[in-house]
């Protein structure tokens, strides 16, 4: 019998429905996963020995920034040495494609993607797809185009509503990148490129999304006092397309409204009943995005992840830096930005509560170009399946992976992804259940993970001995 490519021994399989995890040899050949099973009479031209292992589909990342990344930094370690083989990339609005800046980005959070602006160089979705397949990432992408970046594209002025003529140029635009891969496009309406945006628009630009096929994602309008409104907005976009939907990051920000997922969750179990519903969550009660003054009243406490007028407070605490510059908090803001933060503005309970929801997808929304950056860029995965299911027991490690890979590929569309069984591409995970565990923290925020071994992209190991093995076979994925 002819040897296949890479067998894997005596593993633990967590396949990636949540099925209850069971003994098995998992044999690939092709970039495809050929047999699961005892294959004790088999031989692999290459074998890993994953006795007293885990071995699971690779994981996905739900919600990335890693459109750029995936040029720039194509190893990418931040991801692959958690386990995960797929980011879906091109959310909250921002999209690398299709816009062309001269300079800097004309405004946040363009500019978390290159505050350069020489990397927003792609006239046509295609073009990007073709930048992607032409220098392949260590991992697999499921794209995005995003509606701010889109806004950019076509309005000299984003402080109003799209007229008609900007509405038909961007759902060309929407139309234009589905055809040329996209899984989908999202919004991000609570930021300064689309707050002027109103739900019609987003629904007219999105329709393409209706005939061809592809998710609404959306960093929503509102994540506090007003998240009720801002998931009625997105459920009635939804419905109007007739789309799936995805609720980015869901959380519930701001000391007032500790607890509050308590009315989101029962709204979106409800709303799941009658449309397709999806969402996303990191494992963190600390959010991160752009530096402004006024989201700093909401959180106790503020870290500075980059500035470009002072960088060398970069990782430093805001209480500190005013201190040491002798002024007010919002004073530094104004000498710190353009910069980025990260926010301590939710309560654990909820975070909790939103990860363990049946339905919640983990996504890191790590922002690889941070110069300090959240340690959920590199710490998300390993968190989820050591600190909160093996540690806390909020739910067990089956359930874990489903929601780090076969919900996921199911509710993006990703077929042969997310699974370990014959057939299925072979995007695996090799880790110990015992010891998995982030290594990132607020202070160390760089630092790959503990307890995960290998990690194979369509039949490739990118990551291997705690080190990433320099293999770049990642694929831009299509929807189905
Ligand atoms: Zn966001
Ligand atoms: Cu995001």
């Amino acid at each position: 019998m002819a040897a296949c490519d890479l067998l894997i021994r005596g593993g633990t399989v967590s396949d990636g429905t949540r099925a209850p995890r069971f003994r098995a040899d998992v044999a690939v050949s092709g970039g495809r996963i050929v047999k699961v099973g005892d294959l004790s009479s088999e031989r692999g031209r290459e074998e890993i020995d994953a006795t007293s292992r885990s071995v699971a589909p690779g994981f996905i990342d739900a919600h990335t920034h890693d459109d750029r990344l995936m040029l720039s930094g194509p190893g990418m370690e931040a991801k692959v040495s958690q386990g995960v083989t797929t980011v879906v990339a091109g959310n909250c609005g921002v999209s690398l494609a299709p816009v062309r800046f001269k300079g800097r980005p004309p405004t946040p959070p363009l500019d978390l993607l290159d505050d350069t602006g020489e990397w927003y160089r792609f006239d046509s979705f295609a073009q990007y797809v073709g930048a992607l397949n032409d220098a392949p990432a260590a991992t697999n992408a499921a794209l995005l185009v995003g509606h701010s970046t889109l806004r950019c594209a076509t309005m000299d002025t984003l402080g109003r509503p799209a007229k008609p003529a900007e509405v038909a140029a961007m759902r060309a635009m929407v139309r234009e990148a589905l055809q040329a891969g996209a899984v989908g496009a999202s919004t991000g309406l609570y930021y300064e490129p689309a707050l002027a945006a109103t739900t019609e628009e987003v629904i007219e630009v999105c329709r393409p999304l209706a005939e061809l096929g592809g998710v609404y994602c959306t960093h929503m309008r509102d994540e506090a006092d007003r998240v009720m409104d801002s998931l009625d907005e997105t459920f009635r976009i939804g419905s109007a397309l007739g789309v799936p939907v995805v609720v980015s990051h869901h959380k519930v920000v701001g000391l007032a409204n500790r607890g509050r997922s308590r009315e989101t969750l029962p709204l979106i179990a409800a709303r799941m009943k009658t449309q397709a519903v999806c969402l996303d969550c990191y494992p963190y009660s600390a959010s991160s995005t752009i530096l402004t003054a006024d989201r700093i009243h909401v959180a106790s406490k503020t870290l500075v992840t980059w500035s470009k007028a002072m960088p060398q407070h970069a990782g430093r605490d805001l209480a500190d830096i005013a201190r040491d510059m002798g002024v007010t908090p919002e004073e530094a803001v104004a000498k710190l930005i353009p910069a980025g933060a990260i926010y301590f503005s939710m309560d654990e309970a909820d975070v909790q509560a939103i990860l363990a929801f049946e339905t919640t997808m983990v996504g890191s929304d790590g922002l690889p170009h941070d110069a300090a950056p959240h340690p959920r860029l590199w710490g998300t995965f390993p968190r989820v399946l050591g600190p909160y299911s093996r540690g806390l027991g909020l739910f067990p490690l089956e359930t874990a992976v489903h929601k780090m890979t076969g919900l996921t590929a199911r509710n993006f569309g990703l077929e042969g992804r997310g699974v370990v069984r014959e057939g299925a591409h072979a995007d695996l995970t090799v880790f110990d259940a015992d010891t998995v565990d982030e290594a990132a923290t607020f202070a160390q925020p760089i630092q790959p993970a503990r307890g995960i071994d290998v990690v194979i992209v369509n039949g490739a190991a990118v990551w291997r001995d705690g080190k990433p093995t320099g293999a770049r076979p990642g694929r831009v994925l299509g929807r189905t």
